[in-house]
C-alpha cells in the first residue's frame, strides 16, 4: 500500500524512529562488546534452536497469571527465553537493555505489533465502516496514515485547551467518590475512575459530557466501559489461542461500542467547536479513519490511567509517609479546595512548568508506579529484519516481546527494585538507574500516542484524590492478574477520609 500524505507527513516528522529515540540510543549506544560476551566466552552467536525454551504454559495465561512466569523466567531460564504455544508457533522473550535497544533500533518506518488479529478481523470484515484495521492492529503504511492523523500523538496542543473542562470533570469524579462512601468511609474506587476516564476522553474528543459521573450514573457510560473491557480480555486471549471462539466472543462487545461511539463522532462532526473530531473534519481526514482513530482512543484510555491510578493509591495506602510528604506539596499548590489545579490565567507554557515544579514527588510516586505495576507488561514486536537478541540469532518474522516490567525488577537496573521508592525518580544519582528497560509507554514511533494526555490526567487525578482525602487500606492483601492490563485480584476497598479545608 503506497503512503498516504498523512502518513508522509508523519514520517517526515520522525523520519528514523523519532527524536526522542535518537536522544535514547545516544545514551545507550554500546561502546564496548555486547553483555552477551560474558556469558557466550567463545562470542559466538548461538542459532534460534538454542535459545532456552518454555512452554506451553496455557493454564498461566488462562488464570490470567501469565505475568509471574514471565518474572520467573528471567530468574530461573535467562535473558533470551523461547516459549512454545501449541502448533508450530513461539514467541521470544527479552529482558536485557541493550536487547530492548536493539529491537526499537531495528523498529524502522513501520514497527509492526501483532498482538490486536482479532480486531483486525473484525474491522476487515466490515469495510463499510472501516478503512484499516486501526492503530493497535494496524501495519505498514495503513498504520503510518492514522498514526500521521496525530503527528504529535493526543498532545499539549490536543489536550490543554480542554484543561478547565478536565478539571470539572475531575471535580465531579470527587464529589460522587466522597458521596458514595459507605458507614465506614469505603469505595470500590476503580468503577468510577473508569468512569471519570471515560467522561475525560469524550471531553477532548468530542467536546462533549457523556453523563457517565452523574449520581445515577448513565447505562449507556457503563455498557461501553464493560465492552471495552471486554474487548481487552478478548484481545488477549485470542493472543494465546482460540481465535475462533474468540472472535466469535467479540462481536456483540464490538457491534455495542463501535456503533455507540460512531453515533458519538457523527454527532460532534456537525457540531461546530474545537474537540479532536472537529480538528480532523476540518483537516480533511477521512471520516471512516476519524471513527477509526477515536474508537482506538477511547479503548486505550478507559483501563490504562485508571488501573495506573489504583495501584498508586494502594501503594501510598500502605506508605502513609510517602502519602504525607505529597500531600504538603499539594496542599501548597492548592492551598484550598477551590484553588485551581490548573491556573489557566498564566499561559500554557507556564501552566506546565508550574504543575511540574509543585508536585515533583507527586509525579515520582506515578513514575515508580508505572516501573512496578505498569498496566502493561511490556510491548511486542514482529522484527523485520534478523536481530542478534542475547547471543542468539533471532530471524525476521518472529513476535518478540520486551519484557519491561520484570525487566525492572532486576537488581542489575534498580538498587532494591522489589520496594517502593518514588525517589528513584528524584534522585537518580542515588538510584541506580539504567537504560530503557523503564519503558511503560513503549518507545519510538510506535510508542503509546495518549502519553501525554496519560501522564497530564494521572497527575490531576492523582493530585485531587490526595489533596481530598487520606487514603487508607484495612482489607488483604491485593494480588495481581493479567488481562493484557495488570488489575487488581479482587476489589479493593479503600478508606477515604475526607480532608475538611
Ligand atoms: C498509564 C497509561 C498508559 C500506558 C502505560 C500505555 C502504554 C502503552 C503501550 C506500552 C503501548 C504500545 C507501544 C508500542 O508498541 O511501542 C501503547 C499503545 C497505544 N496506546 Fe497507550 N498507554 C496508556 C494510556 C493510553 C491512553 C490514555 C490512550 C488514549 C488516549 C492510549 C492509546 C493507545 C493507542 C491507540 C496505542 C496504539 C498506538 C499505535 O500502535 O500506534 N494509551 N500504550
Amino acid at each position: 500500500m503506497a503512503l498516504s500524505r498523512v502518513g508522509q507527513r508523519y514520517l517526515k516528522i520522525f523520519p528514523s524512529g523519532c527524536k526522542i529515540l535518537s536522544c535514547y540510543f545516544s545514551h545507550t549506544a554500546p561502546t564496548e562488546s555486547p553483555y552477551w560476551h560474558e556469558i557466550f566466552k567463545d562470542k559466538k552467536i548461538r542459532a534460534f534452536d538454542e535459545i532456552p525454551t518454555v512452554g506451553p504454559v496455557l493454564e498461566e495465561y488462562k488464570n490470567f497469571k501469565i505475568h509471574e512466569a514471565y518474572q520467573r523466567w528471567v530468574l530461573e531460564v535467562g535473558h533470551v527465553v523461547k516459549e512454545l504455544f501449541p502448533g508450530d508457533n513461539c514467541c521470544i522473550h527479552i529482558y536485557h537493555d541493550e536487547d530492548f535497544s536493539m529491537v526499537y533500533k531495528n523498529d524502522g518506518r513501520f514497527p509492526l505489533r501483532k498482538s490486536h488479529d482479532v480486531i483486525a478481523r473484525y474491522r476487515r470484515d466490515r469495510p463499510h465502516l472501516y478503512n484499516s484495521v486501526g492503530l493497535g492492529a494496524g501495519m505498514g503504511a495503513e498504520w503510518a496514515h492514522l498514526r500521521g492523523m496525530l503527528p504529535h500523538g493526543v498532545g499539549r496542543t490536543i489536550y490543554m485547551p480542554f484543561r478547565p473542562q478536565l478539571e470539572e470533570v475531575a471535580d465531579d469524579f470527587i464529589n460522587l467518590v466522597q458521596s458514595k462512601l459507605d458507614e465506614n468511609s469505603e469505595i470500590e474506587i476503580l468503577p468510577y475512575l473508569f468512569r471519570w476516564a471515560f467522561e475525560s476522553i469524550g471531553v477532548i474528543t468530542l467536546n462533549r459530557r457523556l453523563d457517565a459521573l452523574s449520581q445515577v450514573g448513565s447505562e449507556e457510560a457503563e455498557n461501553l466501559i464493560k465492552a471495552a473491557h471486554l474487548t481487552n480480555e478478548i484481545i488477549f486471549l485470542a493472543n494465546v489461542g482460540d481465535s475462533e471462539k474468540q472472535s466469535y466472543r467479540l462481536i456483540a462487545p464490538q457491534d455495542y461500542f463501535s456503533r455507540i461511539i460512531m453515533e458519538y463522532v457523527a454527532d460532534a462532526a456537525l457540531e461546530p467547536g474545537s474537540s479532536l473530531v472537529n480538528k480532523l473534519v476540518k483537516e480533511g481526514c477521512d471520516y471512516k479513519d476519524i471513527t477509526t482513530l477515536i474508537l482506538d482512543l477511547f479503548q486505550g484510555a478507559i483501563s490504562t490511567v485508571p488501573l495506573t491510578l489504583t495501584w498508586a493509591l494502594y501503594q501510598v495506602s500502605r506508605h502513609p509517609e510517602m502519602q504525607e510528604r505529597a500531600r504538603k506539596e499539594l496542599m501548597k499548590m492548592m492551598p484550598s479546595k477551590d484553588t485551581r489545579f490548573y491556573d489557566t490565567t498564566l499561559e500554557m507554557e507556564k501552566q506546565t512548568l508550574r504543575i511540574a515544579d509543585s508536585i515533583r514527588y507527586t509525579r515520582a510516586i506515578i513514575a515508580e508506579t508505572l516501573r512496578l505495576c505498569p498496566p502493561a507488561i511490556g510491548n511486542g514486536r514482529i522484527i523485520s529484519k534478523d536481530l542478534v537478541l542475547g547471543g542468539y540469532m533471532v530471524p525476521a518474522g518472529n513476535m518478540v516481546v520486551l519484557q519491561s516490567q520484570a525487566a525492572c525488577r532486576l537488581e542489575e537496573y534498580f538498587e532494591r527494585p522489589l520496594e517502593f521508592i518514588p525517589d528513584r525518580y528524584i534522585d537518580r544519582e542515588k538510584y541506580y538507574q539504567k537504560g530503557m528497560v523503564d519503558s511503560p509507554f513503549g518507545i519510538g514511533i510506535r510508542s503509546c500516542i495518549g502519553r501525554a494526555f496519560a501522564n497530564a490526567q494521572m497527575n490531576l487525578a492523582f493530585s485531587k484524590i490526595l489533596r481530598n482525602f487520606e487514603v487508607s487500606y484495612h482489607h488483604e492483601e491485593v494480588g495481581v492478574i493479567n488481562r493484557l492490563h495488570n488489575e487488581p485480584d479482587r476489589p479493593v476497598l479503600f478508606r477515604l477520609k475526607p480532608i475538611p479545608q
